[in-house]
């Protein structure tokens, strides 16, 4: 065994390092700076071919293999980590399904303009509730005639916004977990399918990373991915390929890091000599020249097995895991060798510092790298019987809510009812408190999200936050993009928390870390023009409607022409308690012998037993997993089907 790589791949490593030292680097600070994707530069790269790298010539690709792709990654990363994931989530998050999974008509229709560069490609696991556990996926696709109707959302999706083409992950069956996922091709464009905010990240911040909405998109039939119930399936392999450009993303990052600190540590002279001449240096060097070379070989290893078509799945997880955990402790000990002058902003290393954290987090964390890994050397870990079903919708973040729409007749009639009911929820709007009361304080707060539209429509916000005594609040990007109000009035996970009495809601969607911060509210009302913004999911009261007619109304509403009397001390109101029983299982059996129960929404694996078969159609012969019981000595434990 000679580990090597031929020179056709060094000359393509030369070319790529080239390139990304030309175009990437004199700019990769002003991206990280700005949060800015490097748009005119993809395209060049894609002009030569290179969003194509490990796809057949047939398909627009340029034929070379996965060893050729991880060294693009890596050449790209070792510039600049978020450039590096641009091609990396193109290539084998986006195209890579469809090339492995696609009809011959999907092939031609989207991964040859993926492969041939005319188009960039996105994968849309992540949902609020489903992160590791992928299988937990609440986005739904239910087929009506010729088309799949996409609802829900998808969070932290590389290259979102920026791609034209998803490879996008549904609920076609629900209640039967994994098996109930299905895999669809979604065009950027299509009615109903939005983007939230470019998501300010701490590093690998020249990629773009965006919320995807899906309001009722007409997805043809034709684009679904395989058949109905293979997409997690289709997830997992994809993602088993996709750790080989994290990993080769990390090892990027790593090496140019590495390669910063050494020439840095042959320059800097402290004690009337270079530093590399000092131990304490030359160890650091020689400890991070030996975790690269591991960690290379781990990588172009399992690139390898991929491309002589053998299992890599465990190899590409080991390769992922330990190549970013040691990129960690590389731009760690490179900024070290730095000192004071690595910790300053425009230095690479403390961009390569930022950029190698998200390698140990995203495409599976390291700690379900290590699942994935020891289900390959000791089998699947056994699941209780009894585990819930997954893909049963879940609270909102923000808790059981009453998620009241009001609906009913004209606009004015709407607002008429969400006051009516406030009040019945004990809604004092006779008293009031200042609108610059501090959010954490405040019982009461009326919020503009980027649905307020102009800045002048602040003046609706405030005239509300009037009206209904409270304080005037936004989310995040009305803080910090536009500027309406000042940065510590914007109510999320980062920033204040509310915690009073009636929070409302004003052209917000409801992105995560938006709710989390309004999630020990007694009462949440939403007011958005979009029927499927995830606020109105996390809401009590809600109304959809243009902020310009609805906000007037409510304000008029609410105000009884009296000024408003000095709120007392606030007495948190309770929340109404909200009803959501689990539904009672049905068409259970115990197993006399030992106790095991049949879950017909889980089946039997083992068995051959298809999720959803009743007790009454397993085959006669069918025996308690557990003890071996006879199919006889099963007694009901639920109510009948
Ligand atoms: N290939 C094919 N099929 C696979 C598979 C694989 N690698 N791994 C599992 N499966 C199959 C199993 O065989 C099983 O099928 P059967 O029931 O027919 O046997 C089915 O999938 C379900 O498998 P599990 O029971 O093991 O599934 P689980 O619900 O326990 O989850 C998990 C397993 C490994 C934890 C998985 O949920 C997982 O990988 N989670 C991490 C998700 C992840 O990596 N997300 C990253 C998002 S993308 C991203 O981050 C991109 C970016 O920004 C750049």
């Amino acid at each position: 065994m000679y580990f090597k790589t031929t020179q056709e791949h060094e000359e393509l490593r030369a070319k790529i390092r080239e390139w990304a030292e030309r175009e990437i680097k004199p700019i990769a600070f002003m991206l990280d700076q700005e949060n800015q994707f490097p748009r005119e530069q993809i395209k060049d790269f894609a002009a030569q071919g290179y969003l194509g790298l490990p796809f057949p010539k047939e398909y627009g690709g340029m034929g070379k293999d996965i060893l050729s792709y991880a060294i693009g990654v890596e050449e790209l990363s070792r510039v600049d980590g978020g450039t590096g994931v641009i091609l990396s989530a193109h290539v084998s998050l986006g195209a890579y399904p469809i090339f492995a999974f696609g009809t011959e008509e999907q092939k031609q229709k989207y991964l040859v303009p993926l492969a041939n560069g005319e188009k960039i490609g996105a994968f849309g696991l992540t949902e609020p509730n489903a992160g590791s556990d992928a299988g937990g996926t609440e986005t739904t696709a239910e087929l009506k005639g010729n088309y799949y109707i996409l609802n829900g959302e998808k969070i932290f999706i590389t290259n979102g916004g920026e791609a034209d083409t998803y490879v996008i992950f549904a609920v076609t069956t629900p209640g039967i977990g994994t098996k109930g996922i299905s895999a669809f091709i979604v065009e950027k464009g299509w009615d109903g399918f939005t983007f939230g905010d470019h998501y300010d990240k701490m590093g690998i911040r020249s990629s773009a990373t965006a919320q995807l909405l899906f309001n009722n998109v007409k997805v043809p039939k034709e684009n679904l991915l395989g058949k109905e119930g293979d997409g997690f399936k289709i997830a997992m392999s994809t993602l088993d390929g996709g750790r080989i450009g994290i990993a080769a993303q990390a090892l990027g990052i790593a090496q140019g890091a590495y390669e910063a600190a050494v020439e840095y540590a042959k320059e800097r002279e402290q004690f009337n000599a270079p530093i590399a001449q000092l131990q304490a240096i030359q160890f650091k060097v020689a400890e991070m020249a030996t975790k690269l070379r591991a960690a290379r070989f781990l990588v172009y290893s399992a690139a390898e097995l991929k491309e002589n078509h053998e299992p890599y799945g465990m190899e590409s997880a080991m390769a992922k895991k330990y190549a970013s955990d040691v990129c960690l402790e590389i731009v760690s000990e490179a900024l070290q060798v730095f000192g004071g002058t690595g910790y300053l902003k425009g230095m690479e290393v403390e961009r390569a510092y930022r950029d190698a954290r998200i390698c140990t987090i995203y495409e599976g964390t390291n700690e379900i790298q290590n699942v994935v890994i020891a289900s390959h050397i000791l089998g699947k870990a056994a699941k209780a019987t009894n585990a819930p079903v997954k893909n049963k919708k879940k609270a909102g973040i923000t808790g059981p809510r009453k998620k009241i729409m009001f609906s009913e007749g004209t606009a004015e009639e709407q607002v008429e009812q969400l006051v009516e009911a406030l009040k019945a929820d004990g809604h004092d709007f006779t008293v009031g408190i200042d609108i610059d009361t501090p959010i954490i304080q405040a019982e009461r707060v009326v919020s503009a999200g980027k649905g307020i539209g102009s800045q002048e429509n602040m003046q609706l916000i405030r005239d509300l936050a009037a009206a209904a005594g409270a304080a005037v609040g936004s989310s995040r990007p009305v803080a910090e993009q536009l500027r309406y109000v000042p940065l510590n009035r914007y109510v999320g996970m980062s920033g204040q928390k509310f915690t009073g009495n009636l929070y409302i809601a004003c052209g917000i969607s409801g992105a995560g870390q938006h709710l989390k911060g309004i999630k020990d509210a007694a009462t949440i009302v939403a007011i958005n023009t979009n029927a499927n913004a995830p606020i109105f999911k996390n809401a009590d009261y809600g109304i959809v409607g243009d902020v310009n007619e609805i906000l007037p109304l409510l304000s008029k509403a609410l105000d009884d022409g009296n000024p408003k009397q000095p709120a007392p001390p606030m007495v948190k109101m309770k929340r109404a308690a909200v009803d959501e029983p689990m539904p009672a299982p049905v068409g259970r059996y115990v197993c006399l012998g030992c106790g095991y129960e049949y879950i017909p929404e889980n089946g039997d694996d083992e068995a051959d037993v298809r999720p959803g078969t009743s007790y009454k159609d397993l085959p006669e012969d069918w025996t308690c997993p557990d003890c071996g019981e006879e199919k006889e000595n099963f007694i009901p434990s639920s109510k009948e089907v």
